[in-house]
């Protein structure tokens, strides 16, 4: 569903990504591990097409983000670190703005409260202002606005940092739900913990490669974190 096939990406000098492939199919979880500067953001940034590469392809689904870059963009949804609300407007009522901008449909209110039942937002917290949501909160509308535009590919870059241990785990839940349910999720983290209890899949990159890919349920907590430092050693 989301396939990255020997992907370069060059800020003048400077190579980012070094000729990266990586497949994510519908239902996994595909957390991708790495150093700071090591290319994940600039990874899910070629798959939104923020930016384009410098050679290589990526597809959502059969389609070319860069020739398709509308149609792959209906296709997916993206909740980044820091998800924005409008400050005035409530938990629904911005909601209601983002999904109606994603859909290009009003939903009616009581839609709009199953969605942010399900993305997990406590129930009451619905007409409070943005301005009065944690972190965690915001990353509920997010879930919630994906959820409203059906997506079939979720992008995420590192949403669980500065989450609390049970809101992450929560979180966490909350992706494993939607895989379920047959969306390929990308998800960068340096939370080795929850790549492995979260994730389907792990991918380690460093400078710009990809340098190793596992199944999650193939390596232990204490497997992961000694391999993970190994590659960051050599
Ligand atoms: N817009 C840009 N212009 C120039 N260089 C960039 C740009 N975006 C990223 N880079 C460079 O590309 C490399 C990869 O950066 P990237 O943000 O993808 O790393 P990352 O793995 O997401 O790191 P972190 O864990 O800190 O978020 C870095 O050397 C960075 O300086
Ligand atoms: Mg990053």
């Amino acid at each position: 569903m989301l396939d990255a096939i020997d992907v370069t990406k060059q800020f003048g000098a400077n190579t980012a990504l070094d000729g990266v492939s990586l497949s994510v199919s519908p239902g996994d979880i595909y957390c991708l591990l790495g150093a700071n500067g090591a290319g994940k953001t600039t990874l899910v940034n070629l798959f939104l097409n923020f930016i384009e590469p410098t050679s290589g392809n990526l597809k959502i689904g059969e389609l070319d983000v860069t020739l398709k870059p509308l149609e792959t963009k209906r296709l997916l949804a993206y909740i980044p670190e820091q998800v924005t609300l409008y400050a005035p407007l409530t938990g629904l009522e911005n909601l209601a703005f983002f999904s109606s901008l994603a859909i290009g449909e009003q939903l009616a209110r009581p839609r709009l409260l199953e969605l942010l039942e399900a993305a997990g937002l406590p129930s009451g917290a619905a007409d409070n202002r943005g301005a009065t949501y944690s972190k965690g909160m915001r990353q509920k509308v997010g879930i919630a606005i994906a959820l409203a535009k059906n997506a079939k590919a979720l992008l995420l870059d590192e949403p669980t940092s500065g989450l609390d241990p049970s809101a992450a785990n929560e979180f966490s839940e909350l992706l494993v739900n939607a895989s379920r349910s047959g969306v390929a999720i990308l998800t960068t983290t340096h939370d080795l913990f929850h790549a492995k209890q979260t994730g389907t899949r792990i991918g380690i990159m460093k400078r710009g490669r990809l340098v190793d890919e596992l199944k999650s349920e193939d390596v232990s907590h204490a497997d992961l974190e000694a391999l993970y430092l190994k590659h960051m050693k050599n």
